[in-house]
């Protein structure tokens, strides 16, 4: 189980919290799901071995920094809606070494305002506890939900760029 400090974020609707073990299972499902993975990477669903890896690194990125990709809740049901936080772009990919802000929900999450809620204070937590002056968010071009997420944050289209993977990406970046 992670050690470290609880950090906890809410919002009207959401919490937003540190991830744990438990959280794997939900992850996993939500990272099979070709329609929640068609504009991410490669636009291929993530198998379970991989999911299981990706969360490892998640939560070791917790323990190591105290910060990252927070578990978003549902607050009056506390179901599990996906994942709302920050990580390091890798050094090879535009913009790396930047801090990206990122959101990954469920299918059934969608639509309702979520990932902007809880981006919003997501960003907040980036600039009072990180100090963090700047931030970005790689999007591929075709992404238009997530897009308008990144619109709503406030952060500016500054270019195009190859991310992580070698696909094109929209670089939006500002003050969190
Ligand atoms: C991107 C994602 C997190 C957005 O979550 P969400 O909770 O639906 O986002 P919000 O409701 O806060 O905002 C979505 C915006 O997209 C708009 N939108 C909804 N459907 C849309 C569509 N079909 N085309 C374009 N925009 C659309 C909404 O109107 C909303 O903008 P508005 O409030 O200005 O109207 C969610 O779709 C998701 O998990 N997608 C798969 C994972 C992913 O691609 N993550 C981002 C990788 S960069």
């Amino acid at each position: 189980m992670p050690v470290g400090p609880l950090i906890e974020l809410r919002t009207e609707r959401l919490l937003l919290r540190r991830p744990v073990a438990a959280d794997l299972e939900p992850f996993a499902l939500m990272c099979a799901d070709p329609e929640v993975m068609r504009h991410i990477g490669l636009g291929r669903p993530i198998d379970r071995a991989s999911a299981e890896l990706g969360f490892a690194t998640l939560l070791e990125r917790w323990r190591q920094d105290a910060a990252g990709l927070f578990t978003a809740e549902e607050a009056a049901t506390g179901a599990y809606l996906g994942f709302i936080g920050t990580a390091p772009v890798p050094a090879h990919s535009v913009e790396g070494g930047a801090t990206e802000i990122g959101w990954r929900l469920r299918r059934a999450a969608w639509g309702q305002g979520y990932a902007t809620e809880g981006a919003r204070a997501v960003a907040a937590d980036a600039a009072d506890r990180l100090g963090l002056t700047r931030i970005v968010a790689l999007i591929r071009p075709a992404n238009d939900r997530s897009r308008a997420v990144a619109a709503k944050l406030g952060l500016e289209e500054t270019g195009e760029g190859k991310g992580p993977r070698g696909e094109t990406v929209v670089v939006y970046a500002g003050a969190p």
